[in-house]
């Protein structure tokens, strides 16, 4: 049987929030996964899917359900096919495939987090992005009780995007295990071990390591405006920072955070990062969901008041 104790998801989150959990399970295999489901239907309790958690931020009150961490964390490599349980370390994917000389996701080195969890926002970082190299993944399907398959197009990916973020297919899958397709790299002046090594340098002097100072990562999504809208602000602000997007503009939510002063800026016991304005940190992991709320409300009301764009955040706010 799975293993069972009492957690917070203080204990279990990145940012250092979040109330007690009534069930905790972490289980290592399909079998151990398939039970601790049954457990859960059969008392009618409502179910939380957990991994790196990493990309969550959750509430204070405690949680009456169950909470699953799947942790199986084989890997399987055939020619260029990688096939990966869930419950793996994501960058531990990236280092090993880096070792085999397999290009497609060194990109993606020191993102937080585990490998289950990273087709759910389609982890992206530095012009990669993991729907790149998906094939598909095999899911539980918790209603029905059966394993499923998804592969790429059905997945549904976009930008921080998949299906798994829908209202209908949220927290309804337990991924259990992913596949990717990557290429042997030929570059013969460049290693990939020295891309890797590269991004890992970036990361940390942009990025807050969250084993240092409790953080979800990027809190808010970088917002799309239309090109009038893109126009309009570039007139008042003609540093302002913009890359094309589809048809439209991708303006960085951390230069709009920092134009109004938040960077570096504490709310009661949470902070935005003097890093990157994007993350919003726990620094003494004492502070509450409801204060990282209202840092993150009030930096939403800032800017829209200051640029009309109405940041969204991009962690999933948890047991509301
Ligand atoms: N910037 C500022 N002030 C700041 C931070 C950034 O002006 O405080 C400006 C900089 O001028 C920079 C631009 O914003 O040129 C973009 O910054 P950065 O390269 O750090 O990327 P980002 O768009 O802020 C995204 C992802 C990160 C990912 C990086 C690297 C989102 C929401 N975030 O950040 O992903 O690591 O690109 O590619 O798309 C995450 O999702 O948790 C995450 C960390």
């Amino acid at each position: 049987m799975g293993k069972t104790n009492t957690k917070s998801f203080k204990e279990l989150t990145t940012l250092k929030v979040g109330g007690e959990i009534k069930y905790f399970f972490e289980v290592k295999n399909q079998k151990e996964l398939v039970d601790k489901v049954s457990f859960a239907k059969n008392k009618s309790l409502t179910i939380f899917i957990i991994g790196g958690g990493s990309d969550i931020a959750v509430s204070d009150k405690n949680f009456e359900g169950v909470v699953i961490k799947y942790v199986g964390s084989s890997v399987q490599v055939i020619g260029n096919l990688v096939k990966v349980e869930a419950g793996m370390n994501w960058d531990k994917l990236v280092e090993e495939t880096v070792n085999r000389n397999l290009q497609g996701i060194e990109c993606l080195s020191g993102i937080p987090g585990s490998v289950g969890a990273s087709p759910i926002q389609n982890i992206g970082a530095y012009g990669q992005e993991l729907s790149e190299t998906f094939i598909e993944l095999k899911a539980y399907d918790i209603s029905n009780q059966k394993f499923v398959i998804f592969k790429n197009e059905d997945c549904k990916f976009s930008y921080r995007e998949s299906i798994f973020k829908r209202k209908d297919y949220w927290q309804k899958f337990i991924i259990v295990d992913i596949t990717l397709k990557l290429k042997k790299y030929t570059d013969n002046n460049l290693e990939l071990q020295t891309i890797r090594d590269e991004i890992l340098r970036i990361r940390g002097e942009k990025l807050v390591n969250p084993d240092e100072i409790p953080n979800a990562g990027s809190f808010f999504k970088n917002p799309i405006i239309n090109k009038s809208k893109k126009d309009t602000l570039l007139i008042k602000y003609p540093e302002m920072v913009i890359f094309p997007f589809n048809n439209e503009y991708k303006i960085s939510a951390g230069w709009l955070i920092e134009k109004t002063g938040w960077k570096g800026k504490s709310l009661g016991p949470v902070k935005v990062s003097d890093k990157h304005s994007l993350v919003l940190t726990n620094p003494e992991g004492k502070g509450t969901f409801s204060d990282i709320k209202s840092l993150a409300d009030t930096i939403i009301a800032d800017v829209d008041n200051k640029f009309g764009i109405k940041l969204e955040p991009e962690v999933q706010y948890i047991n509301l």
